[in-house]
């Protein structure tokens, strides 16, 4: 999934590693006691490229962040709360505390689908949400690069670059919508179809974050060779696959595990990009490559977050044919998503 650091990159690594190695590394995470929230905190808190991590929910954090404090692992783990309660006790308290300093912000805030529901239908309640912590992202860290994981990801980054927007603090290289469990879902699928070395993959996944929006090209994966039928099979798992992970959890929520283990690959992209390595990643960014204005495809990753949006090369027939059913839903959900942070209160 990353690529290798060319001896350039390592040069300019050098450089920019001086930087962050005088204050380090701040990892923030909003909706840090959740499903997803916990065991991200946990992986950041094992990274050896982490020297902090802010987390930040409106339950349980006090909790999360003294456990964690607990492992013997470099970074420092603070646990915040919007008012009262805090980790360490005599730390400071609020998103603000969460925020500020922070390098990165990863939001899995909001709330999962249950069987039945469509990421849609969660938009009443997260937009809200992002709304208000993309808020407080522009006043304590304007700097930071975001990762949106909270659903409906093709409304929710929109939704949070308008927000910004407002602010005046937006710049499209720093926000980012997390598409990272398609790629590790095609990835597993298609290395148990070829009977290939999981590790050795990198499949694209382009379009989106719901249903019909994620497109993987299996065309592109070297050396794969699919029956029409599989190739069938495959896209359609690829694309339901959250679904599949609902069905099983039979409304106990969504994708967790894999969802926490996704984030923490791209927040450690996105860390090795600010260093300098040379990073490419599928990422959901303000795009001019198709006729969305945001779009997943691979993404050089740099110094402030996204170094340059990639094209996704040439789509078989058959992807073209998801492609062009794919354009019009993303469109409306982003015009949702920006329609919703530009209404009246
Ligand atoms: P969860 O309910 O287990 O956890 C969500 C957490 O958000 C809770 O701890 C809750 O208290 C917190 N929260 C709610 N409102 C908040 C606020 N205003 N400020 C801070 N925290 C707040 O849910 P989960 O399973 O962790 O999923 C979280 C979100 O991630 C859902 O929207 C889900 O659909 C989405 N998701 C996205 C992907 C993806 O690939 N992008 C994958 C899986 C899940
Ligand atoms: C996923 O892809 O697992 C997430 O978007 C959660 C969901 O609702 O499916």
């Amino acid at each position: 999934m990353l690529r290798a650091a060319s001896s350039s990159a390592r040069t300019a690594s050098r450089a920019l590693t001086t930087v962050t190695a005088e204050r380090g590394i701040k990892v923030a995470v909003l909706g840090a006691a959740g499903g997803i929230g916990q065991p991200l905190s946990m992986l950041c808190k094992l990274s050896p490229l982490i020297d902090e991590v802010g987390c930040y929910d409106v339950v349980g954090t006090p909790g999360v962040a003294a456990d964690l404090s607990h492992i013997p692992s470099k970074a420092k783990i603070t646990g915040n709360l919007p008012s009262s309660g805090t980790w360490p006790p005599s730390g400071n308290k609020g998103l603000e505390a969460a925020l500020t300093g922070a390098d990165i912000v990863i939001i899995p805030a909001g709330v999962p689908r249950k069987p039945g529901m469509t990421r849609d239908d969660l938009f009443n309640t997260n937009a809200g949400i992002v709304k208000t912590l993309v808020e407080g992202c522009a006043k304590f860290c304007p700097n930071a690069v975001l990762g949106i994981i909270s659903n409906p990801v093709n409304s929710t980054v929109p939704i949070a670059a308008e927000v910004l927007k407002k602010a005046g603090v937006y710049n499209p290289k720093k926000l980012l919508g997390v598409t990272t469990l398609d790629v590790c879902r095609a990835n597993t699928f298609v290395a148990e179809n070829q009977n290939m070395d999981v590790s050795k993959l990198n499949v694209p996944v382009i379009g989106g974050h719901a249903g019909i929006t994620i497109l993987p090209l299996l065309s592109q994966v070297p050396g794969a060779k699919f029956s029409d039928a599989d190739r069938e099979k495959l896209t359609v798992r690829i694309q339901f696959g959250g679904d599949e992970v609902v069905a099983a959890k039979a409304g106990s929520g969504s994708a967790t595990l894999s969802m926490a283990y996704a984030g923490f690959l791209f927040t450690e992209g996105l860390i090795k990009g600010m260093k300098g390595e040379d990073v490419t990643m599928c990422a959901y960014v303000e795009s001019t490559i198709t006729e969305a204005s945001f779009f997943a495809s691979p993404v050089k990753f740099g110094p402030e977050g996204v170094k340059e949006v990639l094209g996704f090369g040439t789509l078989s027939a058959y992807e073209k044919v998801w492609f062009d059913k794919m354009i019009p839903d993303l469109k409306k959900q982003i015009a949702k998503g920006i329609e919703f942070a530009n209404a009246k209160p």
